[in-house]
């Protein structure tokens, strides 16, 4: 090519590429949005801030407000066109190959996606890793919090964190729903389990997951946004019902719901999702008063609040959201928004409140704001993609031990008549029983690969039988029937798991009863025939009507969902760890008495922190 062709084309290409320069793009290199102050991390996190908003459209921006489920993004590259800034998991929601690595190449999928957009800002990924990485298989799968609540044990709750925060970090995965930090008042509530304690001061405490999930400060390697859930008072509504109604006064309200919220805020926590339910028949996600007022101004959060699922919809009592509802939600202090599949509609939707002046450019501003800020934080400018360093730590040894830990403290022994326990190793013959002995996904709970959890041999991990299996010496008999039959008076003792199988969210309400199922009683009523000690493992979310069954037990070690690591419940069972845990829900004497919460001076089985050791 002679040199006028190559001068002339040369200026033709300069000529296209000032055509296509836009203000703050990124991506292509040489373009002065490569320059630009907001990718200069030495820049402080405010001034980077400043500079991406004044070059973000309101398309922009309202995108950043948006959080649409992976499975809602068809095409993918929707997250491109429409700017969506965010991404979840709903419970359950995993890739084709839900492996640790299926997540990281999932996550850094979508993140290339994003970053092809003009100004090239990462979408923030979201999923409930609320007892470990509790969607991946594999992962390791730590007790529900009613268990963590047992171990008074904030210092354990913060390693949990820490190492949930490695294996989430290990599949690319940026922020955890959760600490779920409610005060479950009814035991008929679903989400009991999910509740560290009856009592803030649990809850309270136990916010030290929060550290052990952001670090010290947001940016370190395996840093995750903690979110504090469900704002506010999602454990207190009339009947335990989900999402139900909780009809309390401004007094109790703080005294009881928001103290572990002021706890998660004072601990820095990067996000707070709004709860469901109502507040003396308002609903919370419309609430102006308790997310802007309370929350935002006199709590002094400065993270960003997220709706919960479709949260908004149920404003209006109507199904589906409406302008109305948009702009409800946004002006009471929503930052961003679950919506999770009909994003095109919730993006054009805000876009007209906004031009028709319901919702102001101060707002959308302020939203923003606190979304950009945990992502520049969070470092996802300078390392958008998965550290796959840390994708081998899920499930590792290391993690399993802990959660074995954590198994062993969250255990409560309630009753232990002449010494029942603990079971000699040596043991010439030990029976077993009961649905939940050898049961990884019953013993998991809820949220765990799925969204409702599942029976069955859901997830690599120890059952409880084959804790006790792998504890007793080789001389010793094990005999494992799950309705007991062939038990007689040769054995030496009668290990009898039973409880509840898995359950999420309302799916778990129980309005009715909250005893032992007709096979289980089945199961207790054979064993006790037969006149062999009977030590019951109650494996539950909650706890439950049993004092009319109680007497004929000899021992009662109450296990909680403990997770993948049954091994710590026969750690108990053996006398390897001298049982430390004490109950943080109040145990009834029968269903009818909920709520019964310590100080209100209603006759219990077992009271609120009781619990034996072995002397
Ligand atoms: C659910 C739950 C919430 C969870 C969210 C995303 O409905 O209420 O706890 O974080 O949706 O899965």
């Amino acid at each position: 090519m002679t040199s006028t062709k190559l001068a002339a084309r040369l200026v033709a290409l300069l000529a296209l590429g000032a055509a296509l320069y836009v203000p703050g793009a990124s991506g292509s290199a040489g373009t002065a949005a490569d320059t630009a102050a907001y990718r200069d991390p030495s820049l402080p996190v405010s001034d980077r801030v400043d500079d991406l908003l004044s070059r973000m459209s309101l398309d922009e921006k309202i995108g950043q407000m948006t959080q649409a489920e992976r499975s809602a993004l068809d095409p993918q590259s929707d997250l491109a066109t429409y700017r969506i800034g965010s991404v979840l998991s709903g419970g359950g929601s995993a890739p084709a190959d839900n492996t640790a690595a299926g997540w990281a190449d999932t996550y850094d999928s979508f993140q290339r996606t994003a970053l092809s957009t003009p100004l090239g800002i990462p979408m923030i990924y979201g999923a409930d890793a609320v007892h470990g990485h509790n969607n991946v298989y594999g992962a390791t799968i730590f007790p529900h919090n009613i268990g963590l609540g047992a171990t008074r044990d904030p210092a354990l709750v913060n390693r949990i964190g820490e190492v949930t925060a490695e294996e989430v970090s290990g599949t690319g995965i940026d922020w955890t729903f959760g600490p779920c930090v409610c005060v479950a008042r009814n035991d008929r509530w679903g989400r009991t389990y999910e509740s560290f304690g009856e009592d803030p001061e649990i809850p309270s405490a136990m916010t030290s997951i929060v550290d052990g999930f952001q670090g010290a400060t947001l940016g370190g390697p395996t840093s995750i946004l903690a979110t504090a859930k469900h704002y506010v008072g999602d454990g207190g509504t009339e009947g335990g019902v989900d999402q139900g109604d909780t009809r309390v006064s401004e007094a109790e309200l703080r005294a009881i719901h928001l103290p572990p919220f002021q706890a998660a805020v004072e601990r820095g926590v990067g996000s707070v999702m709004i709860s469901f339910s109502s507040w003396n028949g308002e609903k919370v996600h419309g609430h102006r008063y308790l997310i802007n007022d309370v929350l935002k101004e006199e709590l002094g959060f400065t993270g960003f609040v997220i709706s919960d699922w479709a949260g908004i919809d149920q404003i209006d009592g109507q199904p589906g959201f409406t302008g109305a509802e948009v702009a409800t939600a946004i002006n009471a202090g929503i930052d961003m928004i679950m919506v999770p599949y009909d994003y095109q509609q919730f993006i054009s939707l805000l876009r007209a409140e906004v031009e028709a002046g319901q919702v102001p450019m101060a707002r959308i501003d302020d939203a923003n704001r606190r979304i950009l800020t945990k992502k520049f934080e969070l470092g996802l400018f300078e390392r958008p993609f998965t550290d796959r360093s840390y994708t081998p730590s899920v499930g590792s040894q290391a993690h399993r031990d802990l959660a074995r830990e954590a198994v062993r403290e969250s255990q409560v022994l309630l009753k232990n008549n002449d010494d029942a326990l603990p079971l000699s190793k040596s043991s010439d013959k030990i029976f077993v029983a009961g649905k939940n002995a050898d049961d990884i996904g019953n013993q998991s709970g809820g949220w765990t690969i799925s969204w409702q959890g599942s029976s069955g041999d859901i997830t690599p991990g120890t059952t409880v039988l084959e804790g006790i299996r792998d504890t007793v010496s080789p001389g010793t008999t094990v005999t494992y029937d799950r309705e007991g039959q062939g038990i007689d008076g040769s054995y030496e003792s009668a290990v009898a798991v039973v409880g509840e199988t898995p359950y999420a969210e309302g799916e778990g309400d129980r309005p009715g009863g909250l005893g032992l199922d007709a096979a289980d009683l089945a199961t207790l009523s054979r064993l006790e025939e037969s006149g062999v000690p009977l030590i019951v493992v109650l494996i539950s979310g909650r706890p439950m009507d049993i004092a009319t069954e109680i007497d004929g037990w000899d021992a009662l070690v109450t296990a909680w969902l403990p997770g993948t690591e049954g091994q710590g419940v026969a750690d108990v069972l053996f006398g390897d760890h001298n049982p430390t845990g004490k109950l943080p829900m109040t145990w009834m004497r029968e269903a009818g008495q909920q709520p019964i919460n310590v100080g209100d001076g209603k006759p219990a089985l077992f009271e609120y922190g009781y619990g034996l050791d072995y002397g």
